[in-house]
């Protein structure tokens, strides 16, 4: 029994409503904290192990960069998570959160929640290139958060800027709102598609175009989550879609969940960052998209937003168990 203290910490996945891909260039954004979540059993350790395995040079980034920021040392991590994995649902968001979190702790470093969305951030940025501190903030303080909101809406929380962009980081309130995820079990990671949306940025100015439309129609969508009208919130997705579609982030599979879910539902678009993964659907009748996206090849799971962000869930010096009620 291996006797080191360890401890186990915490982080929720996340789905962003409006504003993907834009918010990485200073446009606003809203994402809700999604009740599943990603833990991690972290000890002090000679090498990085991750799951019983040593981590070979350039494995782990994410786990790599925390340890970096907190002049940290090795660590060994046992990690499970009912997030899927590049499914645009935040797993990685919520992974460096959580380790973040534990190596802080274990190390002795002041632990804030700010410093924390900080390190999540900076390993993001680190493994995936380009990104925005949508999935970090979410992933780590929970609850509803908006990127680059206009005055008096959402309570603000902390500023980040990096890479030419500024964004300030608000807490809003979440909305009593029914949304479905569609998996498309298409593993997607970020870093490839946000390069091509950079690429596409660059030298086609209609692509340009389409992101500022969607940073409008996105201020649009706060106002409507404000009001709490579904209606007018579930267009805005639609349209949201739309764009992103023009973008050529989403793929023929996203389009048939988005397609199969609009019958049943205020509206629905594709979720984080496409090519794959995820889509959401804000509806009152969730049995009925469930169904829709179960009968076109998706993996459908009804969502509640997640009051809580990171978390250490349970600390058990030398006590070698881990228990994950
Ligand atoms: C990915 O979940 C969201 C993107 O906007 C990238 C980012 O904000 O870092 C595509």
């Amino acid at each position: 029994m291996n006797e080191d203290p360890c401890i186990v910490t915490s982080a929720p996945g996340k789905m962003i409503v409006l504003g993907e891909h834009s918010v990485v260039y200073g446009k606003p954004a809203i994402a809700l904290a999604i009740d599943r979540r990603f833990y991690c059993k972290v000890r002090k350790s000679q090498d990085l192990t991750v799951n019983g395995y040593r981590a070979t040079a350039g494995m782990h980034p994410h786990i790599r960069s925390v340890l970096h920021d907190n002049k940290a040392g090795n660590i060994s991590v046992e990690a499970t998570t009912d997030i899927p994995t590049s499914s645009g649902l935040g797993s990685s968001a919520a992974l460096s959160a959580s380790i973040s979190l534990a190596v802080k702790k274990l190390f002795g470093r002041p632990v804030d929640e700010r410093s924390i969305a900080e390190d999540a951030f900076n390993a993001e940025w680190f493994a995936q290139g380009r990104a925005s501190p949508i999935d970090t903030s979410t992933c780590t303080h929970g609850k509803g958060i908006a990127l680059n909101s206009p005055e008096g809406v959402g309570r603000h929380l902390w500023d980040v800027s990096k890479g030419g962009n500024k964004w300030a980081v608000k807490e809003i309130e979440s909305p009593d709102m029914t949304f479905v995820v569609g998996y498309t079990g298409i593993h997607a990671p970020t870093g490839p598609i946000v390069e091509k949306v950079r690429k596409f940025k660059e030298h086609n100015r209609f692509a340009a175009d389409i992101v500022d439309e969607i940073g409008l129609i996105t201020l649009l969508g706060m106002n409507a989550i404000r009001r709490g009208d579904k209606e007018d919130l579930g267009n805005i997705m639609t349209d949201n879609h739309k764009l992103l579609s023009i973008l050529g982030v989403s793929c023929k599979e996203l389009n048939k969940l988005v397609n199969a879910s609009l019958p049943h539902s205020y509206g629905a678009k594709l979720t984080g960052s496409g090519g794959g993964g995820s889509m959401i659907a804000l509806t009152d009748k969730p049995d009925a998209v469930c169904e829709a996206i179960r009968l076109h090849g998706g993996v459908p799971m009804v969502v509640h937003t997640e009051p809580e962000g990171v978390r250490v869930e349970r600390s058990a010096p030398g006590s070698g168990e881990f228990a994950l009620e």
